[in-house]
């Protein structure tokens, strides 16, 4: 029997380990810099805070849960999604009653059953963002900010952002009504999973991607349309300040987005690089969701991105990004002795945060010194009979070329290694 990965989720080996560290580096760095702070959320949750929280009617719910029984029969859900685990938390943590502000941010994976192919898996991650507790429009944009900010560092360009409102709760019961009276007339020659979002939620037709339905989801009624004062007064507000940041935008009459949760704003950014799938990450306010869950009603905003589609980007753009950290030192040696030097070495030396490998299979000096040439090691010593009795070697800078006369003692190697850190 051949074992292999459940489709659709797969392994992260250490040749790419480099583009995910990096990133997550750089999430964490942006993050800091705009005063978020991180949660860690459990994978699973409780169904309902799911159907609840999302819809029941939409994709995430209706189709791409991981929803199974548990020995006690409780029906538990992997999560698809982290938003709605974060107003669980905010919840149930009091966050709400010691500072109902709070600006927070994951990093994780997230599981939905979906067709895999580019930029689509079945376990994906996600970096995100949830900023809890106003509903100023600078909060907006603080969250739209951080998003172009991360692309900025990580040196991504060409991209474009999307923008829409689809209003408050009230707006919505407008733009629903307006959509029912539209797709009246063409719903007959749609796809059957339309005629079903007909009769429980008219918006969600919009998420349809058959083609058949596309030239009717083309001429359907725009949500700004549909707008109260207030919610045409925070839109202005956003675009406003977008624009005094400089942060670029473009208006998308049809996005609505996929969950159930949105209110007001929402936006995508998008990259041209990845086809279909070209979403890098998406958001917008979701200011009814922790009322939703039990909660006072608390305006909130967020997005969450793909790190398999940034990082697919970062591939296509830039592929010396993401290389992993040289090893720092390599010990080759000849005979048992010479083994027991290295070993007692590497352990001071690691502990000194130098990073070091040794041979441990046996292998014929030859053979260790084509590896450590193989794996561009920064430096090499090797350990024989001379050196194991006189406790003196010979270090080579394997950049240079040169090489130093040195006592073999952790704190002496570390020394040379130490000081050329940043020198090669
Ligand atoms: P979402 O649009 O469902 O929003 O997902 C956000 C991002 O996750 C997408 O733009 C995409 O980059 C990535 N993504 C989603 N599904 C997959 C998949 N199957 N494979 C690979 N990548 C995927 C949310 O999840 C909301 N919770 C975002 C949010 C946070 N809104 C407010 N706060």
């Amino acid at each position: 029997m051949k074992y292999e990965s459940v489709r659709g989720m797969r392994d992260i080996l250490p040749g790419e380990i480099g583009y995910w560290k990096q990133v997550e580096e750089k999430v964490r760095e942006v993050a800091t810099c705009f005063h978020y702070g991180e949660i860690r959320l459990p994978l699973m949750e409780h169904t309902e805070i799911f159907s609840r929280g999302i819809g029941e009617e939409t994709d995430v719910v209706n189709k791409e849960m991981y929803t199974f029984l548990d020995k006690k029969n409780r029906s538990l859900t992997l999560r698809p999604e982290a938003t709605a685990s974060v107003v669980r938390a905010y919840l149930e943590h009091g966050l709400h009653i010691r500072e109902p502000f709070q600006k927070l941010f994951y990093i994780g994976p997230m599981f939905r059953y979906e067709k895999p192919q580019k930029g689509r898996s079945r376990q994906f991650h996600q970096y995100g963002v949830e900023a809890i507790g106003s509903l100023d429009p600078t909060l907006d944009v603080d969250v739209i900010s951080f998003a172009w900010t991360l692309m900025d560092m990580l040196g991504l360009s060409d991209l474009s952002l999307r923008l829409n409102t689809i209003g408050c709760a009230e707006d919505r019961q407008r733009y629903k009504k307006a959509l029912s009276g539209y797709f009246a007339i063409h719903i007959d020659e749609m796809c059957t999973d339309c005629q079903r979002r007909y009769d429980s939620n008219p918006l969600r037709i919009l998420d349809c991607k058959k083609s058949q339905c596309q030239p009717y989801i083309q001429q359907a009624p725009a949500s700004i349309d549909y707008l109260c004062a207030d919610c045409a007064r925070h839109f202005a507000e956003v675009k406003g300040y977008l624009d005094e940041l400089g942060l670029n935008y473009g208006i998308d009459a049809r996005l609505i987005r996929g969950l159930d949760y949105y209110t007001r704003t929402v936006f995508e950014l998008i990259s041209k690089d990845l086809g279909a799938q070209d979403a890098l990450l998406g958001g917008g306010r979701y200011d009814g969701l922790v009322e939703l869950l039990g909660g006072p009603a608390t305006p909130a905003v967020g997005f969450a991105g793909g790190m398999e589609r940034l990082i697919l980007v970062l591939q296509e753009k830039n592929r010396s990004f993401g290389q992993e950290k040289r090893l720092d030192l390599f010990l080759a040696t000849l005979g048992e002795e010479g083994r027991l030097l290295a070993l007692t070495l590497a352990q001071g030396l690691r502990s000194q945060g130098i990073s070091v490998d040794l041979d441990y299979r046996g292998r014929s000096l030859r053979k260790q010194l084509g590896y450590a040439d193989q794996i561009g090691v920064r430096y090499l010593i090797i350990l024989g009979e001379n050196e194991v009795s006189s406790r003196k070697g010979r270090i080579k800078n394997m950049g240079r070329g040169q090489e130093y006369e040195i006592a073999l003692t952790a704190d002496a190697i570390a020394r040379i290694v130490h000081g050329s850190k940043h020198g090669d």
